[in-house]
């Protein structure tokens, strides 16, 4: 997608458009997680500074770049597919380089060079800023590399080019990497060790995404609750923080109120949190103020305290019931979402009959499955055996699932009758005299357009639903 000259944003000054010097042209695309995502706008503007600038069309392209995930073997799978796609590609057009980012770079490092000679250049999460030199080895005609991890990089110097934007909501990264090291996750081996970004350059961020016309922002993690910032550095040494650092440290609740208060009306959402991490004080800060969505994406994984104790997720079953019960005291509206993982080695019939009771418990209004997928490198692996046939572990996740979408559906049909504030993102896919927007909660609501535009919240009165979206008729523009 071409870029226009309000996406050239560097520090507080807007430069001049350049896209007209920019002769290169760049085709990127990404899996997975929208950490993956947000990361590709990072490389997009790193590239623009290199006379990049972005296409859709693949046979365009000088570079592409794909950015990776390795968090189930599918997800790996589907980038190899994509990358027999571009060596077909190559062939009209030979001059095309090849680049993959992100996890599975991390994970592959070097072999990926020898697996797939399409491939002339491998980054890794932490190395986007090398970029540049990386791209002029490769014009040498060398395979390029680099995957080191960095305890300090979170890229908050540099400015997103959006990507696919909707102008309307966007993602700003808020930390980088995970110390959690859950036994079945490759996520801390990909993305390095937990590091948390300046707010300052965080809030300018935000302020420059509202001046641009975006109404609602997600601040993204891998466990965004254990967000800290002291001045730098990784979390484990702040015991060593001076004592001005202690006193001035930005822990997540403050960060979410300082967004807040910093745009009062610009929606606030944030992803993902780790049950583990997550503080009353969040809770609190959340009810406080009217602009953060009341949504929380807190994935559990399993509902049986032997697999949450070998999974290495850090809470019981009792703890996360409490968990919920604190969210539902203070914030009684409180969408709740999960991540659950089917089949887990070790798994029996009762553990997965606690998974199933735990979800009656919560009744989450959506969620993201999967079966359990054994990923090299990580405890799990190291330690205990697929033992769950893949038959087993589908029929239980079948089950999961079938679960979710009657609580799903039940509580859509909670809103039936009642007016919810909806901000407008899209026209309808199904009609053109609607709009698509979403509610607080992340609900998808549909509505006819009337006089309002993209970008407006409105009041919707809700008169109808599917299993997961909402249809009703707009009452007037919220406050
Ligand atoms: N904290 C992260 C979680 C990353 S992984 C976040 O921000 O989303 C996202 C989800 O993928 C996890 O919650 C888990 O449910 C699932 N997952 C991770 N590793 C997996 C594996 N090895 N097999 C199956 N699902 C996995
Ligand atoms: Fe993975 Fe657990 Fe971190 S799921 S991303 S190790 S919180």
């Amino acid at each position: 997608m071409e870029k226009t000259i309000d996406e050239k944003k560097q520090g507080n000054t807007l430069v001049l458009d350049q896209n007209d010097k920019n002769t290169k042209k760049l085709f990127i695309e990404s899996y997975g997680c929208a950490m993956n995502f947000s990361d590709s706008e990072i490389v997009a503007s790193i590239l623009d500074e290199q006379g990049y600038n972005t296409t859709s069309k693949l046979e365009d392209a000088d570079l592409v770049l794909v950015n990776t995930c390795s968090i189930r073997d599918k997800a790996e799978q589907t980038v190899r597919k994509r990358l027999e796609k571009y060596n077909a590609v190559k062939r009209t057009n030979p001059k095309m380089k090849v680049g993959v980012l992100g996890c599975m770079a991390e994970r592959l490092k070097s072999k990926f060079l020898e697996e797939e000679k399409i491939v002339d250049l491998v980054v890794g999460p932490d190395a986007y800023k090398d970029l540049p030199n990386l791209l002029a080895e490769v014009e040498e005609g060398h395979d390029a590399i680099n995957v080191v991890l960095s305890k300090d990089e979170t890229y908050g110097d540099v400015s997103p080019v959006r990507l696919n934007s909707n102008g309307v909501t966007a993602f700003v990264s808020i930390t980088r990497g995970c110390d959690n090291m859950c036994t079945f996750c490759v996520v801390p081996f990909t993305r390095g060790r937990e590091r948390s970004r300046d707010p300052q350059s965080i809030i300018e961020e935000i302020n420059d995404l509202w001046s641009k016309g975006y109404k609602e922002i997600t601040l993204l993690g891998q466990n965004v609750d254990s967000y800290l910032w002291y001045g730098g550095g990784l979390k484990k040494d702040f015991s060593k923080a001076s004592d001005i650092q202690k006193a001035t440290a930005v822990d997540f609740s403050k960060l979410l109120q300082i967004c807040a208060e910093a745009q009062p009306k610009m929606r606030i959402r944030f992803s993902t949190s780790n049950p583990q991490d997550m503080s009353l004080e969040v809770i609190k800060t959340m009810a406080k103020y009217k602009n953060i969505c009341n949504h929380i994406h807190l994935p559990v994984q399993s509902g049986s305290d032997r697999i949450l104790k070998a999974m290495n997720r850090l809470h019981t079953r009792k703890e996360y019931f409490t968990l919920i019960d604190n969210i539902k005291t203070i914030i009684p509206d409180c969408a709740i979402s999960q991540d659950m993982i089917a089949g887990f080695p070790t798994e029996t019939e009762e553990d997965h009959q606690d998974t199933l009771s735990l979800m009656e418990y919560v009744k989450y209004n959506f969620g993201y499955m999967f079966t359990y997928s054994e990923r090299p490198g990580t405890l799990a692996e190291r330690k205990l055996d697929d033992d769950i046939p893949e038959a087993v572990k589908s029929r239980r996740l079948k089950e999961i699932i079938e679960l979710q979408l009657k609580h799903s559906e039940l509580r859509t049909r909670e809103h039936l009758g009642k007016t919810v504030e909806v901000l407008i993102e899209r026209e309808s896919k199904k009609s053109k005299e609607q709009w698509s927007g979403r509610t607080e909660k992340n609900l998808v609501a549909v509505f006819p357009k009337g006089n309002y535009k993209i970008g407006d919240f409105v009041n919707v009165k809700v008169t109808d639903c599917t299993k997961a979206t909402l249809i009703g008729e707009a009452v007037g523009e919220a406050e």
